[in-house]
This record gives C-alpha cells, sequence and structure tokens, in this order.
C-alpha cells in the first residue's frame, strides 16, 4: 500500500469549523479520497488507536483530546502518499510547520494539531483498517 495514507481531521479542526477547507487542501495537493466517514472516537477506541505511545507522558491528554468531538477519517490515494501528506501537514508542532500547510494554518497546539498523518506505510495499512472494512473502500 506505497500509494496511500490515512488522516483524521482532529476534535479541534472540526469544532473550529474546517472541515471544507482541510479536504480542498487535500484534493489540491493530489490526493484522491478512497474511503471517508464522520465518526466519535471512544476514550477506548482512542486510546487503542494511540497505543503504540501509551508510555508517553502526553497519552492521556492524548485519548481525551480524541474522544472530545467528532472526526473525518479518511484513506487517501496518491504517489508517495505518505511522505507527500506529511508535507502537506507539516511539522507535528505547527509553531515549526512551514508557511501554509495544514498545520500552519489550522492547527491551535502540538496536542491539537488538526489533523494526522500516518508516519509509514506499514501504519497507514494498519490505521486505516483499524476505522475501515475492505469494503468501504472504494478506489
Ligand atoms: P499524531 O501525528 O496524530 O500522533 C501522535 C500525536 O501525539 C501527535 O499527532 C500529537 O498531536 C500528539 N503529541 C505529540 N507530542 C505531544 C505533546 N508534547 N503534547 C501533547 N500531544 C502531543
Amino acid at each position: 500500500a506505497t500509494n496511500r495514507t490515512f488522516t483524521m481531521i482532529k476534535p479541534d479542526a472540526v469544532r473550529n469549523g474546517h472541515i471544507g477547507a482541510i479536504l480542498e487542501q487535500i484534493n489540491a495537493g493530489g490526493f484522491k479520497i478512497v474511503a471517508m466517514k464522520y465518526t466519535k472516537l471512544s476514550a477506548e477506541k482512542a486510546g487503542e488507536f494511540y497505543a503504540v505511545h501509551a508510555e508517553r507522558p502526553f497519552y492521556g491528554e492524548l485519548v481525551e483530546f480524541m474522544s472530545s468531538g467528532p472526526i473525518v477519517a479518511a484513506i487517501l490515494e496518491k504517489d508517495n502518499a505518505v511522505a507527500d501528506f506529511r508535507t502537506l501537514i507539516g511539522a507535528t508542532n505547527p509553531a515549526d510547520a512551514a508557511e501554509g500547510t495544514i498545520r500552519k494554518r489550522f492547527a491551535t497546539s502540538i496536542g491539537e494539531n488538526a489533523v494526522h498523518g500516518s508516519d509509514s506505510d506499514e501504519n497507514a495499512a494498519i490505521e486505516g483498517s483499524f476505522h475501515f472494512a475492505g469494503t468501504d473502500v472504494f478506489a
């Protein structure tokens, strides 16, 4: 799945009314949406999704935030999807994100940073199947 990545528009960006602008920037960046849903993570589901960060000091805050409101989850397709999407969204901390990136435009802080993007092809596949059945993906 080298041509796919997984994203979430996080609760801060949804609350702040940025779903449309973010999807527009994703499309303008050359990504095709092949699966998408508006949903809300329970604390349990958020904890499971971010289990890899369970030992980090910010884990509790991360789980609480990610289950604090609805999100948009999507699988995106493009050549070199994982790396190109990370370029499009910018650095984890919006203070360090390049001008014009999604996080520079829409994120509030390192925790409330508007969007998620997978960090590897392997995690893109794992995260995509966490949220979507194969029958919900339309390439
Ligand atoms: P994301 O790429 O979705 O995956 C892990 C998340 O942890 C990351 O985005 C950040 O939002 C969050 N995170 C990383 N560092 C911190 C931190 N120091 N404090 C709060 N949240 C953090």
